[in-house]
């Protein structure tokens, strides 16, 4: 392994660890890229046929690249000591516990980690923060690795990622930016360019942004709270919608084609779910309270309220449509995932909407060709009568109403007038996600609802 002109390691083979760093080995050669986590499983999957996580084009990439210049390995304090630069990928819960709790988050991990490579670093070595983590955050890290210092110097960068789930590879490798934060001191300028040097393997270089530490840890924050205030923006607006028979895809497509304001991510729907949206943005409103800035922690609680509210409606909607009782029905769920193409279930609004119909006394028949064993856990000991299955034609059997909470696209090309025949009448379908085609289904004789349509 003498022959790299550098050394990484990732600590972290998580989400973001595993998709980043086997981007990277694959577009620099010259580069040996370790990535080191404490759970031997994990490491074990990523050295094996079955890699951890599935994303497009991951597998590829990693069995191309791994035992050339991409490793993965459990023995961290080692690859720490040879490296030069050391990314962390390690997971930032929300604190459940203590002050902060359900708000803030838990930086335990992140601290944990800073002493280890703290205690093993041999040289010199820039650490990189790449997990989401509050402002500032950078300092504690630097306090924490120039603690009582020993000679070895520790220059800190904050780059973090912008990868969706399903689109990890792509976004990783055409990105819309990447984004490099650094202390602006001749130390951190040459930090800087050590790390933008790599990405330069395959992004365009006005593609890279460099900013200052701090702007650059703010900015993984504000992005997803700007993403998820687009979606509560036009939830918002879907209610408004049901009142006037105007119809929301209308209004979206109408306001969004002014390039002010951009098309995408106005797709009205049950709310937005994932591991990201709400933690991050509840993590804004936390540092904001903190800054005694309360106006603009309550401007972005309005966002979580309004995601809140867009659940909470969609099930009242369906309770007053069923004749203001669901008691003993079955209702076949079209869908558990946070979003298509994945079976993670992580603040998915199925996770709500199902328990609030649950408390309502339905009987649930939960179909989905990914989420089961995710949703299954998810409503584990709560009270209620549940099926599961992959089939939706047997999901709806005998069911009084379907509700569609992921828009999964083999939805679209059911038999739905055979649905249609296996279900009690009226037979309701509320479309949660605008996914289906509402005239066809009217046509056939359900009760359909959209999001943001009349009725
Ligand atoms: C999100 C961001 O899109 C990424 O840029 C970011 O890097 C990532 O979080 C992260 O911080 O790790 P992700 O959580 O994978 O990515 O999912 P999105 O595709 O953004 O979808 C989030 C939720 O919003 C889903 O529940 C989706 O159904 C919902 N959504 C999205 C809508 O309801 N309407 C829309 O128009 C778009």
């Amino acid at each position: 392994v003498g022959d790299f002109a550098k050394k990484i390691v990732c600590i972290g083979a998580g989400y973001v660890g595993g998709p980043t760093m086997a981007v990277i080995a694959h577009h620099c050669p010259e580069y040996r890229v370790t990535v080191v986590d404490i759970s031997r499983e994990k490491i074990a999957l990523w050295n094996s046929e079955q890699l951890p996580i599935y994303e497009p084009g991951l597998y590829e990439r990693v069995a191309k690249a791994r035992g050339h210049n991409l490793f993965f390995s459990t023995e961290i304090d080692k690859e720490i000591s040879e490296a030069d630069i050391v990314f962390v990928t390690v997971n930032t819960p929300t604190k459940t516990y203590g002050e902060g709790a359900g708000r803030t988050v838990d930086l335990q991990f992140i601290e944990q980690t800073a002493r280890r490579i703290k205690a093993n670093a041999g040289s010199d070595t820039i650490v990189v923060e790449k997990s989401t983590i509050p402002v500032r955050a950078a300092e504690t890290l630097r306090r924490i690795l120039h603690s009582g210092n020993d000679g070895v110097h520790f220059e800190i960068l904050s780059n973090p990622e912008f990868m969706a789930e399903g689109t990890a590879v792509r976004d990783m490798e055409q990105p819309d930016r990447i984004l490099v934060g650094s202390m602006d001191t001749p130390s951190g300028l040459k930090a800087r360019d050590e790390l933008t040097k790599i990405y330069e393997h395959w992004v365009p270089a006005e593609r890279i942004l460099t900013t200052n530490l701090w702007s650059s840890e703010l900015s993984k924050l504000v992005a997803n709270a700007f993403l998820a205030q687009r979606i509560s923006s036009i939830n918002s607006i879907s209610a408004l919608c049901e009142m006037t028979e105007a119809d929301v895809t209308q209004v979206g497509h109408a306001v969004g084609m002014d390039s002010r304001i951009g098309a995408k991510f106005l797709n009205a729907g049950v709310g937005f779910g994932g591991s990201c949206f709400r933690k991050d943005l509840l993590n804004l409103i936390y540092l904001c309270e903190h800054y005694g800035l309360h106006p603009v922690a309550e401007f972005w609680q309005k966002v979580v309220d309004i995601n809140d509210f867009q659940m909470q409606r969609f099930v009242h909607r369906m309770i007053t449509a069923m004749f203001n009782s669901v008691v003993g029905k079955k209702i076949a769920i079209f869908g558990f995932a946070f979003k298509p193409d994945t079976g993670d279930t992580r603040d998915a609004p199925a996770i709500h909407i199902c328990r609030s119909l649950l408390e309502e006394r339905a009987w649930l028949s939960i179909t989905d060709p990914y989420a089961l064993d995710n949703a299954r856990k998810d409503l584990e000991g709560f009270p209620g009568e549940i099926d599961y299955g992959t089939d939706p034609y047997e999901a709806v059997k005998g069911a009084h109403a379907i509700a569609l909470l992921t828009e999964w696209e083999n939805y679209r090309g059911l038999d739905y007038k055979k649905i249609y025949e296996s279900m009690e009448k009226p037979a309701f379908l509320f479309d949660g996600r605008n996914h289906l085609d509402h005239d066809a289904l009217f046509d056939i004789g359900f009760n359909v609802y959209g999001v943001g349509k009349p009725a």
